[in-house]
């Protein structure tokens, strides 16, 4: 069966044009209501230890205005954890977190810390908030996911659009054939496949062509096409590619 394919925007780097002048804009906010306006499915918006780019006060902004769910990127820290409960957005999206990197470079370690995880999925779940843990495309990780409880995993699409990027091409074929593996075993195991990280038009076109996929987060590219074209006509041009894949998921 070929699910609906949902499109998440991160507004995350609005956030980051805003902090760099020190005002207030662009103001986020406004970035998610435009993004709903063309279309989005809902908002992903990542509060970092740091707070480098999304603000508290952002977080409970877009809770309180927007009209699509949110979707609450984190650190599984209790600080987090805490902010979350209160907040209660409609999903939250663990991710590993390091002070040094420039945006979330892998997948949760999810065997090493897979009792702490567990303890955070089900605290969160208790809360009313669905959790999704942002993974390594692999078997274990999938395995994984599922012994945790995660009714949702978000799988790390960086290394194959980076292998694309390279124009390395079978390192490319070999991670998407990961992301395909772990996507068929995600739906076989009842877990809902979201996945995610450097994803343009084309790359969304691509991985829209796996049917176990139900949910694409984009930030960066958008946010990039948004000062060229426009936040609406670059919305308006994702949901074509990730259509026009979609439209051949019967044969991926
Ligand atoms: N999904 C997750 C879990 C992420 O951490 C990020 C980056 O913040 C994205 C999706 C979006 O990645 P990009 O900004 O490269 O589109």
């Amino acid at each position: 069966m070929v699910l609906p394919l949902r499109l998440g925007v991160n507004v995350d780097h609005a956030a980051t044009l805003r902090n760099a002048r020190g005002g207030s804009v662009p103001d986020p906010l406004r970035a998610a209501l435009l993004a709903i306006a063309a279309g989005a499915d809902g908002i992903t918006a990542h509060l970092r230890e740091d707070r480098r780019h999304i603000r508290d006060d952002d977080m409970k902004r877009l809770k309180q205005e927007i009209t699509k769910p949110l979707n609450f990127e984190m650190a599984a820290t209790d600080e987090m954890v805490a902010i979350a409960i209160d907040t209660r957005p409609h999903a939250c999206c663990l991710v590993p977190e390091k002070r040094s990197e420039r945006t979330t470079e892998g997948g949760l370690d999810v065997i090493t810390a897979q009792e702490h995880l567990r303890t955070v999925t089900s605290e969160l779940g208790r809360a009313g908030v669905r959790v999704s843990l942002f993974v390594e495309p692999s078997i274990e990780a999938i395995e994984a996911a599922r012994a945790i409880g995660a009714p949702v995993v978000e799988l790390h699409t960086g290394a194959w659009c980076d292998a694309l990027a390279h124009g390395e091409t079978e390192r490319a074929a070999h991670e998407f054939a990961r992301l395909k593996a772990a996507a068929i075993l995600a739906s076989e195991k009842a877990i809902e496949c979201h996945a995610g990280h450097g994803l343009d038009y084309e790359t969304a076109r691509e991985i829209s062509a796996l049917p176990q996929v139900a949910e694409l987060n984009i930030g960066h590219f958008l946010i990039a096409e948004a000062i060229f074209i426009g936040l609406e006509a670059a919305i308006g041009k994702m949901r074509a590619a990730m259509e026009a894949g979609r439209a051949a998921a019967g044969a991926a």
